[in-house]
């Protein structure tokens, strides 16, 4: 290989491995909703009656507009922070919220 394929090289896989970490991960992003967010919300986001009820509160499904239409900084901040009376979920660095946000994205009814 000449030096200038070699650095094509290095500079490709560079490009490569550098999206995929800054890239949000939707499958880490499910599993963190799954453990941190199902008990409350359900697999897909349609919210639990029993828990809407026990809470006094109304469940927005995730996937409404309504909820959608809120930013992704704000969608993390319902996680770290909380919002009405959900209270901010424990253990969810922001790398964590990035990835529950996107996996939220996926649920948005077409
Ligand atoms: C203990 C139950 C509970 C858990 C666990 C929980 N939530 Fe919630 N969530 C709620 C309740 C209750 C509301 C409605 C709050 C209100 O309107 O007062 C809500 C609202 C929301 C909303 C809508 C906010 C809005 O302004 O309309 C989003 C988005 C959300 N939760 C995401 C999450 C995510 C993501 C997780 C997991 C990281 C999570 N929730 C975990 C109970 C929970």
């Amino acid at each position: 290989m000449s030096s200038i394929r070699v650095l094509l090289f290095v500079v490709s896989v560079t490009l490569v491995s550098g999206s995929v970490l800054m890239a949000a991960d939707v499958a880490a992003g499910k599993e963190v909703f799954a453990k941190k967010c199902v008990s409350c919300h359900g697999a897909a986001g349609e919210g639990k009656d029993s828990i809407a009820k026990m809470m006094k509160v109304e469940l927005k499904p995730l996937g409404s507009r309504e909820v959608q239409s809120k930013s992704d900084a704000d969608l993390q901040k319902v996680i770290t922070d909380g919002v009405g009376k959900m209270k901010p979920v424990k253990d969810v660095d922001a790398k964590s919220a990035d990835n529950v946000v996107a996996f939220l994205r996926t649920l948005a009814k077409k």
